[in-house]
């Protein structure tokens, strides 16, 4: 089977085509695609978008969806990891879209399940899908991202967005930026900033992360409203500049971004979200569509 754990698992012409199959998904028509199929998402952390998207995407294509009620599943009762997937496994499903806390599980699972395996977001480590459908809201927009600049602003070392993004961007010829207080930054050989104002000088489009507070070890950092006084997006800073704000939510509003610039039609937020069900059909088309 095709997985689909980190973004560096797809070619460019693979990623070209997976757009070109989203760009006719935005009319979200229902589909026969993926008649007779079989997908089961198991999610270990929460998740909104991402879990409901793949549903919606896999429905749309005609195929049916079993979400696992982790919290409700027989893991409580000790059963491990490896044991859950290969019991699910076992049912015939063609794919487990997976979700962890721990970076690395959906490779590992790959090893040990017959059904594709697609990586939901992994710790700190990858969310190729959210990268992905952040790559083709952009493409949308600008037709190439060959010269574009990109700021990547907030806690970069706790995110496997900033990681999916970053790949895929600089793979698709755009310049990143990246930006936040030091204990946010990675060690990197991308340029780095703690200055707002210098990011928003530079990008063409700006992508805010979350404060992933439930990742923090050492509570080097103060409070969400210090962060906010430096780091937070708002109309005022961006003025008139055209440029475009993204986020891959959950959103802390007020601190991420403020009320004015959710409003602002430079801000892609819910375009992310719609394109999210297109390119996660697409994705379930370039990996399941022609199995067997
Ligand atoms: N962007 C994203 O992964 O959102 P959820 O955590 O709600 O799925």
């Amino acid at each position: 089977s095709k997985h689909l754990t980190h973004t560096a698992d797809l070619s460019k012409e693979e990623i070209l085509q997976i757009f070109s199959y989203a760009k006719n998904f935005l009319d979200f028509k229902k589909r026969d695609d993926l008649n007779g199929k079989l997908i089961i998402n198991i999610f270990f952390e929460n998740s909104t978008r991402t879990r409901s998207s793949f549903e919606i995407a896999a429905k749309r294509l005609g195929a049916d969806v079993v979400n696992l009620d982790v919290a409700r599943s027989s893991t409580s009762k000790g059963e491990t990891l490896f044991d859950t997937a290969a019991n699910l496994d076992a049912m015939g499903p063609d794919a487990i879209i997976v979700r962890h806390n721990r970076a690395g599980v959906p490779k590992i699972l790959s090893k040990y399940v017959k059904c594709s395996i697609i990586n939901a977001g992994d710790g700190a480590h990858q969310h190729p899908t959210q990268g992905l459908l952040d790559l083709f809201t952009l493409m949308q927009k600008w037709g190439s991202l060959e010269g574009k600049k990109i700021a990547i602003i907030g806690d970069i070392r706790n995110s496997r967005v900033a990681n999916s993004d970053i790949e895929l961007f600089t793979r698709f010829g755009a310049k990143v930026l990246l930006v936040g207080p030091p204990q946010f930054l990675p060690q990197t050989h991308f340029p780095t900033t703690n200055s707002l104002k210098e990011a928003i000088d530079f990008a063409d489009a700006v992508i805010s992360l979350r404060t992933q507070t439930e990742r923090h070890k050492n509570p080097t950092f103060s409070s969400l409203q210090d962060y906010a006084q430096n780091f937070k997006v708002t109309k005022k800073l961006i003025g008139n500049k055209d440029i475009f704000v993204m986020h891959p939510g959950p959103v802390h509003r007020n601190i991420d971004l403020d009320d004015e610039i959710m409003d602002d039609e430079r801000c892609l937020v819910l375009e992310q979200v719609k394109n999210g069900v297109a390119v996660r059909m697409a994705i379930l088309k370039h990996l399941l569509g022609d199995s067997k």
